[in-house]
């Protein structure tokens, strides 16, 4: 068996390990960022539970730090008073990025996480099956110990040789994105093996697993060795050491070979992670900010390299180099052993640890401009500046850059650092709140919106056609995802306000007046990432049904999760609607009960329409109850 499964199985609770078919597994940690988890949180605290029932569940503050109005922190005070509520535990803004605290203080091999954040596999590196998921997903595994998902295959990538001193952990995972795409992995998990595991540490490891999210993977994931327990004793935890690899003749569904001794370093262009080429091409291209940091690339290590090359030297006049280091432990031990005073003395501005620039909060480059960054994605618009142009390079080509003023790979030799030092990391508790109180008053300030709730499906629905739209219409276009929205995260009145405004700026007014009603899309429907909100805002509108040619996969459980009949019809069907018109779906209730398909009518023309809906047994559930929430109980289990 391979490594992958060995760790599913052992938590596998329903279901068998066959690619495609759907499981259920045990859940021993969660985490939520702010972004995400305040919906998390509300959807948890409807759920009526007192203790999380999982080993460890930690609520971070990252990503919406800037505090320009009462919002963000609004939302900070709402997710510790929560946190304090269900036992979890709270890391308060300026600890860290989550993926980097989780893996310092909390990552165990072999145990499994869920995380409301794209980026969770990052802890795949301590040989744990961490998988990023919808908020609502994250709080019935708080509330139940459980995640269902659909079970992945798993592609071998096969590690030989030894990477040259300016080959990164950073260079590997943009290589593997070249060759499978940003597609490469999708329902898949990435497994390494082979000797070549041996010379990368435990952070390099994690760069590698933080951006198989980039290849559309549902994990990826590393054996221990050594190295990990070199860091885990680093972290003072190395009782939680447990040896963990794949068997000799481990099965696996596709395999990737790597020479690590071919690689040198690589960039990826704008727009796109996986538009990789190698950074010799770019030579000398004149750039304006560089960014350090990121859960990508904001280890110790990757800030001691970085260091050392910047270290008496100066950055660039017309460049704006900000550093972001990944944790307060690591902000701490640069700043004891003085190599935060070589960055400082070169000209970095330092911001205080979280996500920062990569999520679009502070530090939106020039106009037109060119910013390197060590973050993981580099789509447009995402830095706050439309027309900017984003590389993604690993932290050494940053640093180096920063100071030439143009992107650059052509090292000086007295500018390695041969080792790392493996020094105990300095353990900050006060950032850290481990507190239960059941009786805690949840705070909900203005800007907290109770969470959307559906109803009891009706023995019939009828409503109008609100919207009619075209193919491939993206989450995006359902409920932007302009920065300024980010602090409105917990807030579905307002969001809804802006829904489909891309597509038909009415649409909001059109679904207010009429109590919701229906939506009708073409193929593709909802595609584009996990977004929540783009269930969550038509469930707000009380949109009952939309009827699509074809919907995306996540986006289709979503509406599930909200109670939204997501019914497919031909491109008869979708001739037969018109926006504007009155519909009724007749017998639904019994339709979906005994799965028999649905019958629509236009109420003008008394036309009648056959359509699809093939629901699993544990949907029917969620549709016939308004939704998971209302479902939970019947739904959770033990
Ligand atoms: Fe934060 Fe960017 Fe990672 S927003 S969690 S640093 S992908």
């Amino acid at each position: 068996m391979n490594l992958a499964y060995k760790v599913l199985q052992a938590h596998l609770k329903e279901g068998e390990l066959i690619p495609g078919k759907p499981i259920c597994i045990g859940i021993d940690q969660t985490l939520t960022q702010d972004s995400t988890g305040t919906m998390a949180y509300l959807q948890l605290e409807a759920m009526d539970v007192g203790h999380v029932a999982v080993e460890k569940a930690v609520a971070y503050i990252d990503h919406n730090m800037l505090q320009t109005g009462f919002e963000n922190m609004d939302d900070h005070e709402f997710i510790r008073s929560v946190a304090r509520k269900h036992g979890i535990t709270f890391s308060k803004p300026g600890n860290g990025v989550c993926h980097q605290l989780q893996l310092e203080n909390f990552s165990k091999p072999g145990k499994t996480l869920v995380g409301s954040d794209s980026h969770t596999p990052t802890c795949g590196a301590m040989g744990m099956i961490a998988i990023g998921a919808g908020g609502l997903d994250v709080a019935v595994a708080m509330a139940t110990g459980k995640y269902y998902l659909q079970c992945p295959s798993v592609i071998q990538v096969n590690l030989t040789g030894t990477k040259a001193s300016w080959v990164s952990a950073k260079d590997i995972i943009l290589k593997i994105l070249q060759t499978l795409s940003v597609k490469g992995g999708v329902n898949k998990i990435v497994e390494y093996t082979g000797e070549g595991i041996a010379s990368l540490s435990l952070t390099d490891r994690a760069t590698i697993c933080n951006m198989g999210a980039e290849l559309g993977a549902t994990t990826s994931i590393f054996p221990t060795d050594e190295r990990t327990l070199e860091y885990l004793k680093q972290q003072g935890r190395a009782e939680d050491y447990v040896e963990l690899k794949a068997d000799e003749d481990a099965k696996y569904d596709e395999r990737l070979d790597i020479d690590l001794s071919t690689l040198e370093p690589m960039v990826a262009k704008p727009h796109s992670p996986d538009a990789v080429v190698s950074a010799k091409e770019l030579e000398g291209m004149h750039i304006h900010q560089v960014v350090i940091g990121s859960c990508t690339n904001s280890s110790f290590a990757d800030m001691m390299r970085a260091a050392k090359i910047l270290k008496g030297h100066q950055v660039a006049d017309h460049v704006s180099l900000v550093i972001a280091p990944g944790s307060s432990s690591i902000l701490a031990m640069l700043s004891q052993n003085g190599a935060l005073a070589d960055m400082i003395q070169a000209g970095a501005r330092i911001l205080e640890c979280g996500c920062g620039p990569c999520i679009g909060m502070g530090q939106a480059p020039l106009s037109q401009g060119v910013s390197l960054r060590t973050i993981n994605r580099n789509f447009k618009g995402r830095s706050g500046t439309n027309d900017a142009s984003v590389y993604l390079v690993s932290p050494e080509i940053a640093a180096l850059s920063a100071i030439k003023g143009y992107l650059s790979c052509e090292f000086e030799d007295d500018m390695y650092l041969d080792e790392v030092p493996s020094t105990p990391f300095i353990k900050n508790k006060n950032f850290f709140i481990d507190a239960y109180d059941p009786e805690t008053e949840v705070y909900m300030g203005p800007n907290i919106k109770p969470v959307p709730r559906g109803e009891n499906l009706d023995a019939d629905i009828q409503g109008k056609v609100v919207l009619k739209v075209g193919d491939n219409i993206s989450t995006d276009h359902i409920v932007p995802s302009d920065s300024k929205l980010l602090p409105f995260r917990s807030n579905v009145p307002h969001l809804a306000k802006f829904a489909f405004s891309k597509v038909d700026d009415q649409f909001y007014t059109r679904a207010k007046e009429n109590h919701g009603g229906f939506i009708v899309g073409g193929d593709n429907y909802g595609q584009g990432s996990s977004r929540e909100h783009a269930a969550l805002v038509p469930n707000y509108l009380k949109i009952r049904a939309i009827f699509a040619l074809s919907f995306a996969r996540i986006h289709r459980s979503n509406l599930i999760n909200n109670g939204i009949l997501p019914i497919v019809i031909d491109q008869q069907g979708y001739d037969f609607f018109n926006q504007e018109d009155e519909y009724v779906l007749i017998n639904v209730k019994e339709s979906v009960e005994n799965d028999q398909p649905i019958v629509v009518e236009n109420r003008r023309t008394k036309e009648k329409l056959t359509a699809k809906l093939t629901l699993a047994p544990r949907e029917k559930v969620m549709i016939l109850q308004g939704g998971l929430l209302n479902a939970i109980k019947e739904l959770g289990g033990d």
